[in-house]
Parts: C-alpha cells; structure tokens; sequence
C-alpha cells in the first residue's frame, strides 16, 4: 500500500489533471530547517500555460516562484522530507491534511472540502471567469460526470475548451466588424464531436446575450447525429451539424471560419474557403503537415537536420505554418500563430489566426518572402498556394 505522502501526491495529481485542485500549503518547520514560515501553492495561468505559483511566506517579505506540474511534484516532495511537517491540501471536493512526525511516520486525514471555493482562477492577469455557462453539453459530451465534476481523464479536455473560448472571445474584441453582426455566423470545418462548437454557442448564447447561428461540418454521420439530438436536447436552436466534406462544402456567408485539428491539407481548404467567403475571423489549428514533409528536398547542407525524422517533422510543421500566414497577410489578414494550450496537455497545440483588415497589403514582399522559404527548402508548392491559384516562383 502507498505510504501516507504518497497518497498525498496522488489526490493532488488527480485534483491537477481534473482541474479541481485550489491549494496546498506547507507548513510547520522542521527542527534546524531555515525554510519559509509557511508555503502556500496555487494553480496559475501565464502565458497561456498551467502552472503552480508557489508563494513562500517569510517575516519581512513573500517570495513567488512558478513551476510547470512536473516541477511542483517534485519541489513539493523534497520540502516535505527537508523542511515541513504538515501539509494541507484542498480540492474542490475534500480537505487532505497530512502530518509527518519527527520519528519519521505520518498521518493522513481526510474530510469534505467545506468552503466555498469553487475551481481555482488560474491567471496572473485576468479576472476569474468561467467561460461556461451551461454545463448540461459536458455532462452530454462526457466531460463532466452527472455530478458536474470533471471526469478523472477529462482535465485537459476541460482546460482546452474554456481556453478556446477565452481566445475567441479575446480575437472577438479586437474586430469592430463582429460587434453587431447579428446572427454572428460560425462554421466550424471538422468539428468532430463539437465540444468547441457547443462551448462557442453557450458562451455566446448564455454568457453574452448574442444571437449565435453556428454549422459544425463533419464526415462521420454518427458524430453529426449525435451532436444535433444534444443540441436538440438542451433546445440550443442556433447549433447544427451537417454532413459535408471540407473540399466540397459551399460555405455560406460566415464570420468566423473555425478549422481545428483538421488533417493535413485539410486545413488548408479550410483557410481558403474562410477567405473567399470573406471571414473576418479564420482560426485554425493545424494537425499534421504531411504536403509539405513530403514535398521538402533534403539538400546536402540540410541533411544532417532533415535527416532526423521528428527534426523534419518539425520543419514541415514550421515551413507549412509559415507559408500558411504568409499566404493569408496576401489576402489582407493579419496573423498571429501560438501554443493555444501547454504541451503538456497536447502535443498539437499550435494556433494560426488570420483577422481581416481593410490597410494596403504589400504582396510583392510577402510573395518573395514565401519564394525564399519555398527555395531554401527545394518546396516546389504549397498546397494554399495552390487553392489560392499563386505560383510563386
Ligand atoms: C481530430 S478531429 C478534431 C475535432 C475538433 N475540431 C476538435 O478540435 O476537437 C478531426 C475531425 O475532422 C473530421 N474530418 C477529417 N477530415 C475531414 C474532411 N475532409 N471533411 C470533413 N470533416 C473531416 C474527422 O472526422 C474528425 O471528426
């Protein structure tokens, strides 16, 4: 059986990956220790990454310091076996009190969480805000239980869906153009199962009081039933799914055109049917970049790089998203690309936005920028470039 911290470190685990965890603080000082009176550590965000912010209270003076989880866990359990003998930790769901003694055993207690708290606000510079106001379409789409916690493997599921729509909600401020579009309209290209689709009607619907009219394109006929009987079933009128296949849907007129975890060059068709329809806001986050790894020659100078499967892999990721922005600046967007979430919740978690502006575009420069990429790197096309009927030479 696991000795006492130990099941410590499994609950604040768990609490972490479920998003339920509020706070841990270390106290009562070891004998000889000239640690901090007490240590209190909270979730985080910055920069869009999860973090534990550590917080050690001296007479004179609090110190704060922020680890990823990987490094909490560890500093946690070293600061227990060096320098405190009690540590209290609190979940959204209970209270774990560990106490080590001075003879080297511990005692662990645990009781129901009997304050108020509710998930922790993980962020520096933005007030709490729970970006869901509905939650019966997570209890539907399997994320949180009929108790309406997050399920034990849901966490990073549950932190990706508030952070896309704190993101749209951000992009959504910075064009005047989408302030009285009413019905605002949405498509979302590969929704998949529609937990963003779902989480942007509530947030629009519940949360800002707008008339929402949002179409989830998807291949597979049982996702699109399923997604339209729940949307039927929690009466969100504006919500449908339809069955289409990116390279052929006529997209009418739209907004913000969202294209998430599309495969490949799917990606690609995404982004270009959002520019011909004139979308204010197009929102990819690309999954694999199989065109442009094939298409890339391994020229002598770049062999030792490119030699390496995830090195090229890497390549192709950064020479595709590259051209991909390139490509959209042409059409009068501005780009912006990011980690939309931390690695350690996914590995594709690279973010390309395009907002469309109404300033003079300097093609010429952008069409040399991609001709130079394309010839460092022996690309003969890329696909964009291809749909948006370029040849850039
Ligand atoms: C990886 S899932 C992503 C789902 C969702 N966008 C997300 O990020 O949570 C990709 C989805 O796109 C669908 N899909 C793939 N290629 C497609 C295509 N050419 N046209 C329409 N849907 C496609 C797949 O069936 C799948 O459900």
């Amino acid at each position: 059986m696991a000795d006492q911290p130990e099941l410590l470190y499994a609950v604040l685990k768990e609490s972490w990956s479920t998003d339920q965890f509020i706070r841990l603080t270390l106290s009562k000082i070891r004998k000889g220790s000239d640690a901090a009176t007490r240590v209190t550590i909270r979730p985080v965000v910055i920069k869009g990454k999860a973090q534990l912010s550590f917080v050690s209270q001296y007479p004179t003076k609090d110190i704060t310091k922020n680890y990823s989880f990987a490094e909490a866990e560890k500093r946690i359990s070293n600061l227990l076996e060096t320098a405190y003998l009690i540590a209290n930790l609190f979940t959204t769901e209970k209270q774990i009190i560990l106490e080590m003694r001075r003879n080297g055993k511990a005692t662990l207690r645990t009781q129901a969480n009997k304050m108020t708290d509710d998930l922790p606000a993980r962020s520096h510079d933005r007030k709490k805000k729970d970006w869901i106001a509905d939650k019966r379409f997570l209890v539907e789409l399997g994320i949180l239980n009929s108790s309406g916690n997050v399920k034990k493997d849901k966490g990073d599921k549950y932190r990706q869906i508030k952070k896309f729509v704190e993101i749209v909600d951000g992009l959504l401020r910075q064009q005047p153009a989408l302030a009285d579009r009413d019905p605002l309209r949405i498509v979302d290209m590969g929704a998949g199962k529609g937990y963003l689709t779902f989480a942007l009607y509530d947030y629009f619907t519940h949360t800002l009081n707008r008339s929402v009219k949002i179409t989830g394109v998807e291949l597979r006929k049982a996702l699109i039933e399923k997604g339209n009987a729940i949307a039927k079933a929690l009466d969100y009128k504006g919500l449908r799914y339809e069955s289409g296949f990116i390279q052929e849907y006529e997209l009418p007129e739209t907004d913000i055109l969202l294209a998430l975890h599309a495969c490949d060059t799917a990606t690609d068709d995404a982004i270009y049917k959002g520019i011909k329809a004139r979308a204010e806001l197009i929102i990819c986050a690309p999954c694999c970049h199989k065109q442009i790894r094939r298409a890339i020659t391994k020229s002598e100078d770049l062999q030792p790089i490119l030699q390496h499967g995830i090195l090229l892999e890497r390549q192709a990721e950064i020479i595709t998203d590259t051209i991909r922005a390139l490509l959209l600046e042409t059409q009068g967007y501005k780009t912006k690309i990011f980690e939309f979430i931390s690695t350690e919740h996914t590995g594709k978690n690279l973010m390309i936005v395009g907002q469309k502006h109404e300033r003079p575009v300097n093609t010429e420069t952008l069409l040399t920028q991609i001709a130079s990429i394309k010839k460092r790197f022996g690309i003969d096309a890329h696909y964009l470039e291809k749909l948006l009927d370029f040849k850039v030479k």
